[in-house]
């Protein structure tokens, strides 16, 4: 059997998640009918204390409607220089908000309120009109890195004194609270937007949530739908979504527990240059010179084990509901057979 830690979306519905998937009470979504679709838009939106919630089929089509609808044609959007926005979403702030870009080179994904106020285009024609923040928390590409929310209430304060919007990547925000023990609720306080997705850390096969005002969000189902991301009797999902959130958080930590395990493992093996912190479930590594990120892939891939470049001589490995401990001593000898 394949140990596959290329991402934590790899993972499939347990028995338990699909039973509840098989019992769920549908109706049709476009009509606003489907009542186990709008608990869960509920219950998202209540863990984080905001109005209302949009279940999305991925977390590129919530990141992209919260940008359609905070922005306007010939806006600017400040973020990451590594963010998942602009890297991989297929140039959608372009595509669907005819917006541009300003990246701020920050620390694994992060950047300070101070770098926001130094990006903000001042009131004239010459310049894009800065209207929207996005804030990736944990950070990807950063190797799962979290924020310090003080930082972020920072950049709040910023974004209020100049009228930007403020919208949350939160794709692996529960491995984020998860290890900080901060309070959902305040990250509902601080941002106009967020976007939590189901099928990493939690384990659904399909689904994202958007969060925000109940104004917004409405105008975000009509953008749902003009992307053809209205769906009919999508509670089947939905019921995942709710499994996931009574279920699979509290889990969290054991996916982070040995995702510093496999980092310690790392650590001993001959041809891994650096690897930078883990703070939650992402890894991150460099490989000595010499061996090239193709060829160190193919070579594990051999093996059965599965992880996938992140950028030159880097490589990404992620855990996840699926990956167990068995599968952690499993990986480390077959790192020792091939590496020493
Ligand atoms: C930080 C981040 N945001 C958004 C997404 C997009 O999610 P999806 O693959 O569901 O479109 C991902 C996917 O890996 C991600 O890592």
């Amino acid at each position: 059997m394949k140990i596959d830690l290329r991402s934590d979306t790899v993972t499939k519905p347990s028995g338990e998640m699909l039973e509840t998937m098989f019992s769920a009470k549908v109706g049709d979504d476009v009509l606003g009918e489907d009542p186990t679709l709008n608990e869960l838009e509920n219950k998202a939106a209540n863990i984080f204390g905001m109005e209302a919630g949009l279940f999305c089929p991925s977390g590129t089509m919530t990141n992209q409607i919260a940008i359609k609808v905070q922005t306007s044609p010939g806006d600017e959007v400040i973020c990451d220089s590594s963010a998942h926005v602009y890297n991989f979403e297929g140039g959608g702030i372009a595509f669907n908000s005819a917006s541009s870009v300003r990246l701020i080179n920050g620390n694994r994904g992060r950047f300070l309120a101070s770098d926001v106020l130094d990006n903000i285009n001042p009131d004239n024609v010459h310049y894009p009109h800065t209207q929207l923040v996005v804030i990736e928390n944990t950070s990807n590409k950063g190797g799962g890195s979290i924020w310090k929310f003080g930082e972020i209430e920072k950049i709040k304060k910023v974004c209020s004194e100049n009228n930007l919007s403020l919208h949350l990547d939160g794709a692996r925000i529960f491995n984020a609270l998860t290890e900080t023990g901060e309070n959902a609720r305040d990250y509902g306080k601080v941002f106009d937007t967020i976007s939590i997705c189901l099928s990493k850390g939690l384990g659904t096969p399909v689904g994202s949530v958007l969060l925000g005002k109940a104004d917004l969000i409405k105008k975000a189902r009509r953008f749902r739908r003009v992307l053809g991301g209205g769906m009919r009797q999508g509670g089947y999902l939905g019921a995942a979504g709710i499994y996931a959130l009574d279920h699979n958080i509290g889990r969290l930590k054991e996916d982070h527990k040995r995702a510093k395990q496999l980092a310690e493992i790392l650590g001993k093996i001959s041809i891994v240059e650096e690897i930078l912190p883990v703070e939650t479930n992402i890894v991150m590594f460099k490989l000595s010179p010499g061996l090239t990120e193709t060829n160190f892939l193919k070579t594990i891939a051999d093996e059965n084990l599965l992880a996938v470049p992140f950028g030159k001589q880097t490589i990404r490995m992620v855990t996840h509901l699926d990956f167990t401990d068995d599968q952690l001593f499993q990986t480390r000898s077959i790192l020792r057979k091939l590496f020493g």
